[in-house]
């Protein structure tokens, strides 16, 4: 075949098969057989072998590349990626709604509502149409590329039908059956199974090698537009719509309603429904239609006003009690667990729930040998819901809760008015390595490559028996690389990571620590109100109830914490690690708009120019004069001129006076 001839087939081809990817995976109605397809396919992948050169990144034999990948890079999301909050009954829903109609009282609401697909949220970056970035959500802020794995995701198009940039979001999932065969597969080849689809999807994409995920029939669905300043529809259904046209998958579930009545019909409607999709999902979506008065409700810390999740109640299953065990928590509470005959709950292969504590167990009187009823409740581990008493033998027995803490044996006992028995010691095992994994986790500390397994490991080998020994590690590096091949392979990049999270925030170190009622949310709100750990621990009550949400409670947990010889000596050695123990007051770390470059265009109405940038400034932004690719936002006003045009072309944030206000007052 002469060049030409085949540049002019590759064409057609690649156009035919484009065509068909789109009938096949967005209008859900293929045109042809397979077979017709994978001919298609086979005499494109026949020409690209003679003319190597003529292969295109977007062709449909590149899907797979050839390289595994050595890590993640980072991927810094350009609007966050939030999460939902929830509703568990039409009371929440109706509240909801409610909310929205005082926030914008004249409009009359639309809502569309989606199916909850249950797998990973993934924000995919289209440049002049071209597939060029897919990443995680990661902590919303920043998240981890994994275009590796997406570009082998049939349902994900490598161009789109216009040569757009923009970012869309959606959800990669393992429809059921692939779930099953794999699963299938994995038993026969003796390999761990995934719990459930969700995992597996999870597992699938954290893979360096694509072929991995290529191998797992991993599908996506698009629900929301991502940066995309090149798109400008007025409501979420036409923004939907409009993805579609380019070639995305979308729901073909998708419903515009009015009525709040109607809504949770709806919604109900899929309870039973449910069980025969192909895949998994764990509510609905519901979303106000109208973009603008999107913009005006907008988001509340870690979720959208203008949106929730209808979470279906858990799902219940019956199983048998083998025995009851009591497992040590971080802050030593001494959880009795029911050890079950492994049984299939909401996808989830479940062998233990928990009892809470001793009151609860004796109220619901849990017996080993019981039948009892199981309920899993969205990510938090199963619990006992009831026995079924009918079943009982009479050779069941009733469980007394031990006196002694079973992991190192120290006398358990109770803070008044707690009912959780609770081990004292603060060197025991137990609580040392759920403390430590607890300051290594994500959203604490994020030390990479530092799970539970490895400082199960490194407390076992007596490397470590505290957080602040974590900082020792990298003077243990022999004592590191004998621990057997697998840590050998990432000491290296162990040790890099320990060394990054002495740059982390106070706040994480903050939650990290462990302080009980001390949360993430709570650990921001300190650090920004403190600004640094000294000042938050010589704090007197008062001071600290001063801060937002923090009440008596929290007040009390905090001054404890921080009255222990223990805590003291922790703050101490990791202070000589080199942690960060304060904010940077200086480029206003703590502020919500700390680092963030804005410049101003046009007239605004509400305040002058001079006036809102002063804001700015006193929210930790910067002000410049000029667009430029280090300009986060740029805020137009009416007459904006040629700075918009440069933004845009840079493909800068541009906000309008309203969204200034949103954003001053919540610092996104
Ligand atoms: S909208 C800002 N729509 O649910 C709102 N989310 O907790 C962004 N999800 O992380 C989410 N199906 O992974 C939206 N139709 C849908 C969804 C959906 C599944 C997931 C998504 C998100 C989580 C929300």
């Amino acid at each position: 075949m002469e060049k030409d001839a085949a540049r002019k087939r590759l064409r057609q081809l690649r156009e035919k098969i484009d065509e068909h990817n789109y009938h096949y995976h967005v209008m859900d109605e293929p045109l042809i057989s397979d077979a017709d397809f994978d001919a298609l396919v086979r005499e494109l992948t026949e020409i690209e072998r003679e003319f190597p050169d003529l292969i295109s990144p977007d062709s449909p034999t590149q899907r797979v590349g050839g390289q595994r990948q050595e890590g993640f890079a980072s991927v810094a999301h350009r609007l966050p990626m939030l999460s939902l909050e929830n509703a568990l009954n039409s009371g929440d829903l109706r509240n909801f709604v409610t909310r929205a109609m005082k926030l914008v009282p004249e409009a009359q609401l639309e809502f569309v509502v989606e199916l909850k697909v249950d797998g990973l949220a993934v924000s995919l970056q289209y440049e002049a149409g071209l597939f060029v970035r897919g990443a995680t959500r990661g902590d919303g802020e920043v998240g981890e590329d994994i275009t590796h794995n997406l570009r082998t995701v049939k349902s994900i198009p490598l161009r789109l039908r216009k040569p757009l940039t923009l970012e869309v979001r959606g959800e990669v999932y393992l429809p059921r059956s692939s779930f099953l065969a794999l699963n299938e597969e994995r038993s026969r080849q003796n390999l761990p199974l995934f719990a459930n689809p969700r995992n597996a999807a999870a597992g699938s994409l954290r893979q360096l090698d694509p072929q991995v995920a290529s191998s797992r029939n991993l599908e996506a669905v698009i629900y929301g537009l991502g940066y995309s300043p090149a798109l400008q529809p007025h409501s979420h259904y036409a923004a939907l719509n409009s993805l579609k046209d380019l070639g995305l998958r979308i729901s073909s579930q998708i419903v515009v309603l009015r009525e709040l009545a109607e809504v949770v019909s709806y919604c109900e409607s899929w309870r039973a429904k449910r069980a025969a999709l192909p895949f998994e999902i764990d509510g609905l979506v519901i979303k106000i239609n109208d973009l603008s008065l999107q913009k005006r409700l907008g988001n509340t810390a870690k979720s959208p006003r203008w949106a929730i999740a209808y979470k279906f109640p858990a799902e219940q299953a019956e199983t048998k009690v083998l025995g009851i065990t009591v497992q040590v928590g971080r802050t030593g509470t001494l959880t009795p667990i029911a050890e079950l005959e492994p049984v299939l709950l909401a996808g989830t292969v479940v062998k233990r729930a928990s009892l809470h504590n001793e009151d609860i167990l004796r109220e619901k009187d849990v017996r080993s040998g019981d039948y009892v009823i199981v309920r899993k409740a969205g990510e938090i581990i199963p619990e006992v819901v009831s026995v079924v008493k009918e079943k009982r033998t009479g050779a069941e027995e009733p469980f007394i809760m031990p006196a002694l803490c079973p992991v190192c044996g120290t006398e358990a006992g109770r803070l008044s008015g707690e009912v959780a028995l609770r081990c004292f010691n603060p060197f025991c095992p137990a609580q040392v390595a759920e403390r430590i994994i607890h300051f290594a986790s994500r959203s604490a500390m994020d030390i990479k490559h530092l799970g539970p397994a490895l400082v199960e490991q490194l407390l076992d080998a007596g490397l470590i028996s505290d957080i602040a020994d974590i900082y020792t590690l990298s003077g243990k590096k022999a004592q590191l690389l004998a621990l057997g091949r697998k840590v050998e392979k990432s000491v290296e990049n162990l040790l890099s990571a320990i060394e990054k999270s002495k740059e982390q925030p106070l706040w994480r170190l903050l939650y990290g620590l462990g302080i009980r009622f001390v949360g993430e949310r709570t650990a921001r709100l300190l650090a920004a109100h403190f600004g640094s750990i000294d000042k938050l621990i010589s704090a007197s009550p008062a001071e600290l109830e001063a801060v937002e949400e923090v009440g008596a409670k929290i007040s009390a947990s905090i001054s404890e914490f921080f009255a222990l010889d223990s805590s003291k000596e922790l703050v101490y050695r990791l202070r000589g690690a080199g942690l960060k123990m304060s904010e940077e007051k200086e480029n206003g770390a703590e502020k919500p708009l700390a680092g963030k470059n804005f410049v101003l265009t046009g007239t605004l109405s509400a305040y002058s120019r001079e006036k809102a940038a002063a804001l700015i400034e006193e929210a930790g932004g910067r002000v410049s004069s000029s667009v430029s690719k280090n300009t986060h936002y740029l805020v137009a006003g009416e007459k904006p001129g040629s700075k918009l045009e440069k933004a845009e072309k840079l493909g800068v944030s541009v906000l309008d006076e309203q969204a200034l206000l949103v954003l001053l007052a919540k610092g996104q």
